[in-house]
């Protein structure tokens, strides 16, 4: 994709694995376990499902048909969609906010980067299980390997970004995003066999509603933002490129379904193993790499060769998934200085490293040197996850849905359904889509929203 010639996805279901790319990565395999460990479980999951069936898929829609009408990034589409109103500001949001993703993105996949060199010589599942749990926080806390990774993840992304190679990229991830879903099928079944997996499988299916408070539906709705990539532009500038022929509920609910599958598949290939191991379910950021190793170390002292085999080619399909999903939120930092200031890909990635650096070095430093450095309880990386999570994503969707529900008129939201009155599309359907969009979503993220802001 370029911003110059504006060439669409061949089809549709290009679109989806594209989206899909960018959908599913960290978000699914690191994020969601951790976010359901933080906030107790199986209520939590409700929680994230309804949140991604009933607001983040209505959200997707109006995000999309946004970026496919305009046909450009979220700033350029504000002015073309409402000329000299203060909607572009929204553009400049969202540039921000993907900004703030991608540099602590890369943290976490520098983390994968680690783990996979790690396998690769052997180092990681060393047949001693226990011992296993400790490997990720003795990397983690250090300074120089975890800023290399660092550097080499956020390197590669950077890379792509400039010299579109991303077709090469997602030929490669067509095979490896389907092997980790495989991978991750067969550790599920492993974990859940491991002794005192039970209770991990208890914790996930008992829902426990008292648990669940403001915040907790607030990390729900904003995992739902998260995962699916929504609120900053990602969607936007993916479906600028989307063919006028194509549906776009189809790609929005292929996007969710297949997203929170592969959430729910990690957290039960996780969770169980996190009580075998005798770890805290909340232990943060921190419980799937300390998991990981273990699981892979409890197959090792059984089967090592199979283990080892796993091992690397998991690290390397979750490196791929990270891969995809840090380049969309690098493209669509890059797509707005190439858009704004006509600089080329080149140019705008390079100026992008200096700011993503300045606050990604910090993040990265957050396990270690700068661990005691918090605001508001929260380190430098804590506070880049959960602002731009609960409160950009969240808001950046509320604005899109808003400026569908309220701005754009009836007859050029309809227009995108039926594709210029080509596709016949069930008006009752249209309807209710055009009531919920007004109604019911806008409500329902602003009193999720302020009742987590007031502590309720
Ligand atoms: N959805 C990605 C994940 O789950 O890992 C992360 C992400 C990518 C968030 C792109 C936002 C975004 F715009």
């Amino acid at each position: 994709m370029s911003s110059s010639g504006r060439e669409n996805f061949g089809s549709a279901f290009t679109f989806i694995m594209a989206m899909a790319g960018s959908a599913i990565g960290l978000g699914n395999i690191w994020r969601f376990p951790y976010m359901v460990g933080e906030n107790g479980g199986a209520a939590f999951i409700v929680a994230y499902l309804l949140c991604s069936m009933l607001i983040a898929l209505p959200c997707f829609v109006c995000e999309a048909l946004i970026g496919r009408r305009a046909g450009s990034g979220a700033y350029e589409a504000f002015k073309k969609l409402a000329p000299g109103s203060g909607w572009k500001v929204m553009g400049v949001v969202a540039v921000i906010a993907a900004f703030i993703v991608v540099s602590f993105y890369c943290v976490v996949g520098g983390w994968s980067l680690n783990f996979l060199l790690r396998s690769l010589s052997g180092r990681l599942a060393a047949g001693d299980p226990e011992a296993a749990t400790g490997v990720f926080s003795a990397m983690a806390s250090g300074t120089a390997e975890p800023i290399v990774m660092y550097l080499l993840f956020f390197g590669a992304t950077s890379l792509v970004v400039m010299g579109g190679v991303k077709k090469g990229i997602e030929r490669f991830t067509k095979i490896t995003t389907p092997l980790l879903f495989v991978l991750m099928l067969v550790m599920l079944v492993y974990s859940v066999s491991l002794p005192g997996a039970g209770e991990g499988v208890k914790y996930l299916v008992r829902p426990d509603f008292s648990k669940l408070d403001a915040h907790g539906w607030a990390s729900a709705l904003g995992q739902a933002f998260f995962s699916m990539s929504l609120g900053i532009g990602t969607v936007l500038i993916y479906s600028s490129f989307m063919r006028k022929s194509d549906r776009l509920l189809r790609g929005g609910f292929w996007t969710a379904v297949s997203d929170s599958a592969f959430a729910l598949i990690a957290a039960f290939a996780i969770m169980p193993a996190v009580f075998a191991a005798g770890l805290e379910p909340s232990a943060g950021p921190a419980l799937v790499y300390e998991t990981l190793p273990y699981i892979f170390a409890k197959m090792g002292v059984e089967a090592p060769i199979l283990s080892g085999i796993v091992t690397v080619v998991f690290f390397l399909a979750i490196l791929m998934a990270a891969l995809t999903s840090s380049i969309s939120l690098l493209e669509v930092c890059v797509e707005h200085l190439v858009e704004q200031f006509g600089w080329n890909r080149k140019v705008s990635t390079a100026a992008f490293a200096v700011p993503v650096l300045l606050l990604g070095i910090p993040c990265v430093l957050s396990f270690g040197p700068m661990s005691g450095v918090k605001l508001f309880g929260m380190t430098v990386f804590d506070m880049c996850d959960y602002l731009s999570s609960n409160v950009l994503m969240t808001l950046g969707s509320l604005a899109f849905t808003i400026f569908v529900g309220w701005r754009m008129s009836k007859v050029d939201v309809r227009d995108e359904f039926t594709n210029g009155g080509t596709l016949s599309f069930s008006g009752r359907v249209f309807g209710v889509f055009r009531f919920v969009v007004r109604w019911i979503i806008p409500p329902a993220i602003l009193v999720i929203f302020i009742a987590n802001l007031i502590g309720a």
